[in-house]
């Protein structure tokens, strides 16, 4: 029987749970110059002290025009390199894994003065119009992800997360809604994410696995579907996805027309979904800080890995609690077993 609590081992990546801490902006940066500060360390290092298996650091950009606000991390520079290092060597000696996810906000970087995105369209009334990147600038911005991948492997890290989810560049590019493009990056809607992920692949060591997360639904009037993402997906599997990270929505404002459910597990039927068309490994995330149910999607083979978001932020011993919770055995730093 599988539970939260077993490792998990995929490709080169051994995790001690399947417990994760889901990638989440914590707009820190202080001088607008994306490097990690001493709160990105510390809220890091302290999820790692509470025994979350994999730490995925938040949405890390890799352009200053790809932020979604100036107090991003980005991945843009060498001088970036180091104040990550540091946070991954420091979970690293509290036995955490860490990942990063490497994005692109497209049209919504806020502080940008004009975004850029596939096409010219607005995100709503209240956006700025973004302009719609030449063929060039596109091939231009696959080695931007590559050069953001390159820096991550340096900085030590075990895992790399595209992100191709929540409206951001990747997937304004392979949704018809926001893709407008007559040149090959409109033909066909996902090649700018397969370019990004050859790119990734060709700066990673071969055993290091590639994850990625996507919106499986959109919720705006015309969205695409659980179907339409399964093709998109196989098509990034067959690129070179390791695991799925699977999310929804994002791409517009919430309407009346469908919004993400608010209960809890909203989004485990589309990971699994996912997971069997594929056959591949997928993360859960979203409403999933109940221990019990965290514990059902590993269980009942819904998902491989489970992602705690909010849940983490108001606790960051949510996985050394939950294990207790679940009566399940698990290594609680020496300073703190009295607490359990
Ligand atoms: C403060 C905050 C920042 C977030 N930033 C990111 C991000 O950088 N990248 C991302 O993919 N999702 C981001 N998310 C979404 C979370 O990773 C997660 O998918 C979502 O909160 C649902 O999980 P939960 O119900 O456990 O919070 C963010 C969420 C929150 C609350």
């Amino acid at each position: 029987m599988k539970d939260l609590y077993n490792p998990y081992t995929i490709k080169s990546l051994e995790l001690k749970n399947r417990v994760v801490m889901s990638p989440m902006c914590q707009y820190s940066v202080q001088n607008k110059d994306g490097i990690a500060t001493d709160w990105h360390y510390m809220h890091y290092v302290s999820r790692a002290v509470g025994g979350a298996g994999l730490i995925m650091i938040e949405m890390t950009d890799v352009a200053p025009d790809g932020r979604i606000s100036d107090f991003d991390l980005g991945l843009w520079s060498d001088e970036q390199i180091p104040a990550l290092k540091r946070i991954v060597d420091a979970c690293h000696s509290y036995g955490a894994k860490v990942g990063i996810q490497i994005a692109h906000a497209g049209r919504k970087a806020e502080d940008a003065e004009v975004p850029v995105a596939p096409s010219a369209i607005a995100f709503d009334e209240n956006s700025k119009k973004p302009r719609a990147l030449t063929t060039e600038e596109v091939k231009g911005l696959v080695e931007n992800f590559r050069a953001a991948v390159a820096r991550a492997v340096k900085a030590g890290f075990d895992t790399i997360e595209i992100h191709g989810a929540h409206g951001y560049l990747i997937h304004q590019f392979h949704s018809p809604l926001t893709n407008k493009r007559e040149d090959e990056y409109g033909k066909d809607l996902t090649l700018f994410g397969r370019e990004i992920i050859q790119a990734a692949k060709g700066e990673m060591p071969e055993d290091m696995p590639l994850l990625m997360r996507i919106s499986a639904k959109e919720y705006v009037e015309g969205g695409y579907g659980i179907q339409e993402s399964i093709s998109f997906a196989k098509e990034y599997q067959n690129a070179g996805i390791d695991m799925f990270d699977i999310s929804s929505g994002g791409e517009g404002p919430i309407a009346a027309w469908g919004r993400p459910g608010t209960h809890a597990a909203y989004q485990v039927p589309l990971a699994k979904a996912i997971k069997e068309a594929l056959d591949i490994p997928v993360m859960a995330v979203g409403r999933l800080d109940d221990p019990i149910l965290a514990n059902a999607v590993i269980g009942n083979e819904q998902a491989d890995l489970v992602a705690v978001g909010r849940g983490m932020l108001r606790n960051p011993y949510w996985a050394l609690e939950a294990a207790s919770k679940l009566r399940k055995e698990t290594v609680i730093p020496k300073q703190y077993t009295t607490g359990f």
